[in-house]
């Protein structure tokens, strides 16, 4: 298990946050909600959760930067570390009452995530890894699957509402990986799909159009679980193209190859 400051910051921050996401989830039916896009939510929970994460991490750790999904970028002093923050991960999964969601919190120190915390109130599942040290499910080591043939492979997605781009390409993605795996998931939170992957839940995933705050902390998970993370063109830049391919070294090949043929 990690037990670093740092790590210890992390968890408290996501602990409190946490607690106030609970709450509101017991009573989703009072809350106020706004659409910000299509398909795309915020309610009072999202911004009650991430104004409690952004005063505790800035208390505990001065002049670090953030990106917050809903308030944007908040410039630190300190020009070497950057918070990227989704307060809220599956937002239309916690508005129908499915205890799938989560706080993600990434750290990028000089452009590297060095650590990161995806955190389940609902269920208390806290996943969490920092550059080096391993990646975690509670006091679990966490390993990717170790399955190789794509035919035995779960495989979870993600689906760009109607009103993106992605949406149409998406379909053809689909169909060319459910006429080839074992079968498919989506389940709505994709900081939590990356944790699945880490856990050898899914033998791999693949989404696109996400945003830096949805991956930080997932793309470090998988990592220091043996995973491979790509971006859905197989490079290393996912925070800034928004696009991820994850798994086993095989499955993340296989996988690779089949996204970017379908057409
Ligand atoms: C969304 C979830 C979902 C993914 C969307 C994200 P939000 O985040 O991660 O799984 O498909 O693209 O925007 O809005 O619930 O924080
Ligand atoms: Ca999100
Ligand atoms: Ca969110």
């Amino acid at each position: 298990m990690i037990r670093s400051a740092l790590m210890n910051v992390m968890t408290a921050a996501a602990l409190k946050a946490g607690r106030g996401l609970k709450r509101d989830f017991g009573e989703v039916e009072n809350l106020q909600v706004s659409v910000k896009g299509p398909g795309d939510f915020v309610t009072a929970a999202d911004r009650k959760s991430e104004k409690t994460l952004f005063e505790e991490l800035s208390k505990a750790r001065p002049g670090y930067g953030f990106v917050l999904e809903e308030s944007g970028i908040v410039e630190g002093t300190d020009k070497s570390h950057t918070w990227y923050i989704d307060p809220l991960d599956g937002t239309t999964n916690f508005l129908h009452g499915l205890p799938i969601f989560a706080i993600s919190i990434g750290l990028a120190r000089e452009g590297q995530i060095v650590a990161g915390l995806v955190y389940n109130p609902a269920t208390e599942d806290m996943y969490i890894a920092e550059k080096g040290q391993g990646a975690y499910h509670n006091n679990r080591r966490l390993r990717v699957a170790a399955r190789r043939n794509f035919g035995d492979a779960l495989i979870g997605c993600g689906v760009p509402h109607p009103g993106k781009k992605g949406h149409v390409g998406f379909r053809a993605e689909f169909a060319a990986v459910m006429a080839r795996a074992s079968n498919l998931r989506r389940l709505g939170a994709a900081a939590i799909d990356l944790c699945y992957v880490a856990q050898g839940s899914y033998d791999g995933f693949w989404e696109r159009e996400l945003q830096p705050w949805d991956i930080a902390a997932g793309i470090l998970i998988i990592k220091e679980a043996g995973g491979y993370v790509t971006d859905a063109d197989g490079n290393p830049d996912m925070l800034t193209t928004g696009s991820i391919c994850a798994g086993n070294e095989a499955i993340h090949s296989q996988l690779l190859t089949l996204i970017r043929a379908a057409k």
